[in-house]
């Protein structure tokens, strides 16, 4: 069963991309199966930090194909200069392969975005505003276009006319903006065609083969499970899964190949954009854990929500990913506070939770149940082993582990490769 699939647990940005590098000299093929251009992953390559959004982080290894599965939404310009920038940087792009049955994303997707969620005004979700959304929406009403699509001009054509007449009809009529051309637009995705051609194939079966072949791969996730569109606190999530089974629906691949389920689990919490979040804290904690995480969105530069861990979340998570293990990040970031809080429960309405409340309504009034341990003041930075961590970072540690029901397999303590400390 040669299959990885990496979720992260909380509401994205619980750093995957370090989990993939702390993984990559297992695997043959890193697979980005669902989300777009909101995703940001922060790596660091030959020592400086690379902010990706589309393509998988598995790129800056030359025995590793990345791939861009089935389940993602694609703008095709931001493809191309992200493989511009990576190749500026010395960094092969050629073995990156992408996937025909991707959706792609159109300029109307991020027109109506940008004048859809101004129309919302104080209930706007906060989302990237990169067209995603309205991309996967035209997916589910099936008259999205296709990266297959760009190599039938006629066929390309003849759908973008039809869809764009209503969106031109939406644009001008409901939100009173300019229509788009339809000729400006093919003539920008045939430029993208040829660019792209080569990188595109059929990865769903390429996969299976390479499997069949012995050849490992991990799925790695965008964004986390509680913006998973299913599961996640609706409707401030984002319009994809990256919940474990979204990664084989977006990567073509059965559940049989699936031998492990990695939930990546950032030491505190964060979220970004609107949303009910129960462990948000607004005083010096939140402040000290958005400082010393320096905690701004990769895509968007946004300021990050933060807060205390959240066991109730990180119990839903693997109950919805089925996760066999836990990387656990930014440990390094809790330094200096002590005690540090852990939200064991919620109370809600008189009524103690010990899993997310089912009514969303609940979940919104949720006020957490804090359990304090003990912190510590040393700088984890140049620890190397699991072992030599200060007995209180253990412990907590070893707390999270008995509070989710499921191991942690390693623990990060700063940005760097060997800053990823394996637990026996
Ligand atoms: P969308 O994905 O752009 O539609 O945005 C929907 C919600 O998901 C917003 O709250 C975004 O802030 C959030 N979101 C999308 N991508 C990411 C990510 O990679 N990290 C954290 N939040 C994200």
């Amino acid at each position: 069963m040669p299959v990885t699939i990496v979720v992260g647990s909380q509401w994205g940005d619980e750093g995957k991309g370090k989990a993939t590098d702390y993984l990559a000299d297992q695997m043959d093929f890193v697979v980005r199966y669902q989300g777009g251009n909101n995703a940001g992953h922060t790596v660091l390559a030959g020592g400086t930090l690379l902010k990706l959004h589309l393509i998988p982080s598995g790129i800056l290894y030359d025995h590793i194909t990345s791939v861009i599965g089935d389940g993602v939404v694609v703008d095709p310009g931001v493809l191309i200069q992200e493989m511009e920038m990576l190749g500026g940087r010395g960094i092969d792009t050629s073995r990156l392969l992408l996937s025909g049955n991707a959706h792609l994303i159109m300029p109307y997707h991020l027109e109506l975005e940008k004048v859809t969620q101004r129309f919302l005004g104080k209930h706007a979700l906060g989302t990237t505003k990169r067209g995603i959304g309205p991309a996967y929406a035209d997916k589910a009403a099936r008259i999205g276009l296709r990266v297959q699509d760009l190599f039938d001009e006629k066929i390309f054509r003849e759908k973008l006319d039809v869809v764009l007449k209503e969106k031109n009809l939406i644009l001008t009529k409901v939100y009173g903006r300019l229509p788009l051309e339809s000729e400006g637009i093919v003539q920008d995705y045939m430029a993208y065609r040829d660019r792209l051609g080569r990188h595109v194939a059929d990865t769903s079966k390429l996969l299976h083969e390479a499997m069949r072949d012995g050849k490992r791969a991990l799925l790695e996730g965008a964004q986390g499970t509680l913006l998973d569109l299913d599961h996640g606190t609706y409707p401030f999530v984002t319009s994809s899964n990256p919940v474990a089974g979204g990664a084989l629906t977006g990567s073509g691949l059965g559940p049989k190949e699936v031998e492990r389920v990695i939930g990546i689990t950032k030491a505190y919490v964060t979220r970004v954009g609107s949303g009910p979040f129960p462990t948000e804290d607004l005083g010096e904690a939140g402040e000290h854990l958005f400082k010393v995480g320096d905690e701004y969105g990769t895509t968007t530069g946004r300021v990050r929500r933060c807060g205390w861990f959240d066991a109730v979340l990180l119990r839903f998570a693997a109950r919805i990913n089925g996760f066999t293990d836990l990387f656990l990040t930014k440990l390094d970031v809790l330094t200096g506070l002590s005690p540090i809080k852990v939200c064991v429960a919620y109370r809600a309405d008189g009524e103690a939770y010990e899993d997310v409340p089912p009514h969303q309504s609940t979940f919104h009034r949720a006020e957490p149940v804090y359990e304090e341990v003990e912190g510590w003041d040393d700088d984890l930075g140049d620890v190397t082993s699991f072992s030599a961590l200060p007995a209180a970072a253990r412990k907590y540690v070893e707390r999270i582990v008995e509070l989710a029901g499921v191991p942690v397999s390693a623990v990060s303590v700063g940005p760097a490769r060997e800053q990823s400390l394996r637990v026996e």
